[in-house]
This record gives C-alpha cells, sequence and structure tokens, in this order.
C-alpha cells in the first residue's frame, strides 16, 4: 500500500436533484457519492423541478443540504425575470456564482431573448462568477455580453475545439474569463452513442477525437481552468426509453479519471492538483476546509462499478474501467466520512 494525502478535491458543477427529484439523488446519496470519489466540497446547480431563483428556494435548498456528509455551496439561478432577487442572493455567503442556461438542457431556465440576459448581466453587480451553460455560437456570444458589462464568467464543460480557441483568445486579451472541461467529454466520443445509447446522451453532446485532442492540449496548457464533473444523475429507466435524460453521474470517477490521465502522460499531477483544487479554490472564492484531506492508494486500482456505486443513479457511463488508485480516506473537519 503506498497512501499519498491529497487536499479535498473540489467539484464546482453538480445537479443533487433535491428538492423535486430525489427519486434521482438526494443531498445524502450525493454526498456519499462525493466522498467516495475523494470530494470534500462541490457546488449544486439550481436546475431543480422548481428551480432555485428565489431567496426563499434558496434557503429552502440550504436547510436540506445539512444532511449531506461533505461540504456544499449552490449556485443561484435565473430566469430573466427574477432581477430583483440576484444583489441579495449575490451577497449570501452559501451562494458561489449566478448560472445561466443559453442553451436546452434539464430544467425550465434557458433564456434566448438578448433583452432578459442584458438584464441579467447588468444586475448582477458581484465579483462572483456567471457560469454559462452556452455551447457554440452561445458562448461567443456570452463573451461579448461579459465584456460589455465587465462581469467574471466560467463557461461550463466547453466541449468543443472552437470553444477552447474562443476562451484562449478571450484570456490573451486579459478578459475575466475561466473554463471548465467535464471527464466524459475528455475520455469519450460521439461513437460511445451506439454502444451506450441513452447512457452516452447528455448536454453539450460528446463530440469528435479533433474537439477531445483540443480538450486535453487546453486542459494542459491551462486554458482549461478546471475538471467539473456536471455530475448529472437519473434512473437507468430514464435513461433507457425513447427520449433518454440528459446527463450522467460523475462525482466517483472524476479523481480516478485525472489519476489516469497524469498516468498516461496526458497532464502533470501538479496540473491535475490545479485543475481540482487550487484553481476551483480560487475562481469561486471557496474557504479552507481545515484538518480536511483524502487518502489515496497508489497501488490500488478502482473497477468502476465494483462493490456498488454511492449515487443513487447506481450507474456510469465508465462501468468496468479500472481506474489507477483507490481512495481511502476521506476527513473533513477531523471527521472521518469515508
Ligand atoms: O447533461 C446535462 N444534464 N446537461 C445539463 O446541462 C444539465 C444536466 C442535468 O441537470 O440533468
Ligand atoms: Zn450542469
Amino acid at each position: 500500500m503506498a497512501l499519498k494525502r491529497y487536499p479535498g478535491f473540489i467539484d464546482v458543477h453538480v445537479h443533487l436533484r433535491e428538492p423535486g427529484a430525489t427519486h434521482k439523488e438526494d443531498f445524502y446519496t450525493g454526498s456519499r457519492a462525493a466522498a467516495k470519489g475523494g470530494v470534500t466540497m462541490m457546488l449544486d446547480m439550481p436546475n431543480n423541478p422548481t428551480p432555485t431563483i428565489t431567496i426563499e428556494r434558496l434557503d429552502e435548498k440550504i436547510a436540506l443540504a445539512k444532511k449531506a456528509i461533505v461540504d456544499i455551496g449552490f449556485h443561484f439561478g435565473t430566469n430573466g425575470k427574477n432581477i430583483d432577487q440576484l444583489l441579495p442572493a449575490s451577497k449570501r455567503k452559501e451562494v458561489y456564482g449566478l448560472k445561466l442556461y443559453c442553451n436546452h438542457t434539464t430544467g425550465e431556465m434557458l433564456i434566448e431573448d438578448l433583452a432578459l440576459l442584458e438584464k441579467v448581466y447588468a444586475a448582477w453587480e458581484s465579483p462572483k462568477p456567471i457560469l454559462l451553460h452556452a455551447e457554440g455560437i452561445q458562448l461567443a456570444g456570452a463573451i461579448g455580453l461579459a465584456t460589455a458589462y465587465g462581469r467574471r464568467v466560467h463557461m461550463c464543460h466547453i466541449s468543443l475545439a472552437i470553444e477552447v480557441e474562443l476562451v484562449r483568445r478571450a484570456k490573451e486579451k486579459g478578459f475575466p474569463i475561466t473554463a471548465g472541461v467535464c471527464p466524459h467529454h475528455l475520455y469519450l466520443l460521439g461513437e460511445a452513442r451506439e454502444t451506450l445509447r441513452g447512457f452516452a446522451i447528455m448536454k453539450p453532446p460528446l463530440g469528435t477525437k479533433e474537439d477531445q485532442e483540443a480538450l486535453w492540449v487546453g486542459l494542459k496548457d491551462g486554458i482549461i481552468d478546471v475538471v467539473e464533473t456536471d455530475h448529472a444523475p437519473h434512473t437507468r429507466e430514464e435513461k433507457s426509453g425513447e427520449k433518454p435524460a440528459f446527463g450522467v453521474p460523475g462525482l466517483e470517477t472524476m479523481v480516478p479519471l485525472m489519476m489516469k490521465a497524469v498516468k498516461d502522460g496526458r497532464i502533470t499531477e501538479e496540473r491535475m492538483m490545479d485543475a481540482l483544487y487550487t484553481r476551483p479554490k480560487k475562481i469561486f472564492n471557496i474557504p479552507d476546509q481545515p484538518d480536511t484531506y483524502v487518502e489515496i492508494d497508489l497501488d490500488a486500482t478502482t473497477k468502476v462499478g465494483e462493490g456498488g456505486y454511492g449515487s443513487k443513479a447506481d450507474w456510469s457511463p465508465f462501468e468496468g474501467w479500472e481506474l489507477p488508485g483507490k481512495v481511502m480516506t476521506v476527513v473533513i473537519r477531523g471527521k472521518r466520512v469515508l
């Protein structure tokens, strides 16, 4: 056994489904998945069936999340019609950013109207980032709006080579822009839909080999700042039908998949720590977690799915993959949670 100690890993993008869709996940099962995956702090998205777009809904979520066994923060949501809620929400310590949907996905928060988008950018007078679900041309538009209003933006789960290029150019111009990539876009291609069917359907969709190579280069160079899971649990039934729900669970596999990237020489261990701890903490101003750490046995491997999952979804697109390293211990503020 070669135990190595790491700081608790951070995932800035998860969908824990509570309240409203707890048949998929809840704060306890989602946090159990996080602990199994070595994640000690995560930021939950607002696209619940009743979205987190009012202070009242936010307070409800904060109360429900008390059952979690790891730390959780929240991104506030907007449909463009809750402008009066944005300033008070931005001042809450539990809120780490504002999530804005510019493409269709799970939930009812899509904003396509430029006048509404403009109102949101104008109202979010906060150094906390606006997180964008913006694919392709929408991402280009978001860079324009962010620049016009001087807002910090984080481009979620970028998946196309052209998006890496746009982020690179915006950074070169000094714009306050950051970006994240998901493990599934780094490791799976569109072809996976032929075998995994609905279990390989998510937003943004899996791409081409060229896109994937650009994501790896962007991650290695640090143009892509962070790895984020977009942990999006749905039941097997919801993924098996004619119209599969969008998304895949990811909390339990992110760290082992990144350890594989290090082992395969894709990125250095320093870049891994930067993308899974240092930069998420800095970008979202996440407080220190004192006396918190994760121990990984570098001699052991993780076989995905073996021994069951922490997540209620109970499946993974990486099922059966043998990945380097095994999370053995997770301690949060002196208390062992795994
Ligand atoms: O695949 C996805 N699933 N993409 C999203 O943007 C939302 C997520 C979900 O909440 O299911
Ligand atoms: Zn998401």
